[in-house]
C-alpha cells in the first residue's frame, strides 16, 4: 500500500508581512537597538506622535522563525497649511545583527511599492541622502519644505511617485494621520 506522502513548504527565509499588534514590542526592542534612546526626541517623531500609521503601510521584516528583524511605517502628513498629502516614512530600521544583509532595501523597496499601489503622490523623510538617495529620494524640492522642529535641512528628502506632487509645495509638515484610540481607563475598586 502507498503511504500518503506529506508536502511540506519550506519556510521563506525572511519574509516582509503586515506588521500586527503582536509584533509591537518586538518592534520598539528593536528600534532601540538600532538607534538608541534619542530615537523618541526626533521631530518625525511630533508627527508621529498619537497616530496611528498610513493604512496598509507598516511592515516587518520576520525570519524563518518569525522573529522580526527589520521594520518600517509611513504616515499621513499633509505639506504645509491645506497643501497636498503626502506620506512620512520612518523609522526604518533593521537588527544590527543583520546589517548590510539587504533587508532595509527589500523593506523600502515594498513600502515604495504599496504606497505607489495605494495611490499616494509623494513621500517624505529624514535620512541619509547617500543611503536614499539609490530609492530616488533628494532634497530637490525640500528647500520650502520644513519639519516641525529640529532637523538637518539637507537630510530632508522627498520621493514624488506623482510628478509635480512637490511643484510650489512649502511650508511645515503637520500630522494628518488617522488618530491612536484613547485607551479604557480602568479604576481600581
Ligand atoms: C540604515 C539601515 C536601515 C540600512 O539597512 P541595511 O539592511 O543594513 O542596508 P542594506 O543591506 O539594504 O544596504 C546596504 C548598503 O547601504 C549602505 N548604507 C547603509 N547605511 C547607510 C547610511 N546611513 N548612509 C549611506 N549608506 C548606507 C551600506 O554601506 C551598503 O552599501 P553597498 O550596497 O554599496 O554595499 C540599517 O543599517 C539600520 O537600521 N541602521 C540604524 C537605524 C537607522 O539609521 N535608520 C535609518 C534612519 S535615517
Amino acid at each position: 500500500m502507498k503511504m500518503p506522502v506529506e508536502i511540506v513548504d519550506p519556510l521563506p527565509v525572511l519574509a516582509i508581512v503586515a506588521e500586527t499588534p503582536a509584533d509591537v514590542a518586538a518592534r520598539e526592542a528593536l528600534l532601540d537597538r538600532a538607534m538608541g534612546p534619542m530615537r523618541r526626541k526626533k521631530s518625525s517623531e511630533k508627527l508621529r506622535r498619537g497616530r496611528r500609521p498610513s493604512e496598509g503601510l507598516a511592515f516587518v521584516m520576520r525570519d524563518a522563525a518569525g522573529a522580526v528583524t527589520g521594520t518600517v511605517r509611513l504616515w499621513d502628513v499633509r505639506l504645509g497649511e491645506g497643501g497636498p498629502a503626502a506620506l512620512l516614512l520612518g523609522p526604518l530600521a533593521v537588527d544590527p545583527s543583520l546589517k548590510n544583509a539587504g533587508i532595509g532595501s527589500a523593506l523600502m523597496r515594498h513600502a515604495l511599492a504599496e504606497a505607489a499601489r495605494l495611490g499616494h503622490a509623494a513621500i517624505l523623510l529624514v535620512g541619509d541622502a547617500p543611503y536614499y538617495g539609490r530609492f530616488g529620494f533628494s532634497a530637490n524640492k525640500t528647500g520650502s519644505l520644513a519639519m516641525p522642529g529640529p532637523y538637518e535641512r539637507h537630510r530632508l528628502l522627498a520621493l514624488e511617485l506623482v510628478e509635480g506632487t512637490l511643484d510650489g509645495a512649502h511650508g511645515t509638515l503637520k500630522a494628518a494621520g488617522r488618530k491612536l484610540k484613547a485607551l479604557p481607563l480602568t479604576f481600581a475598586a
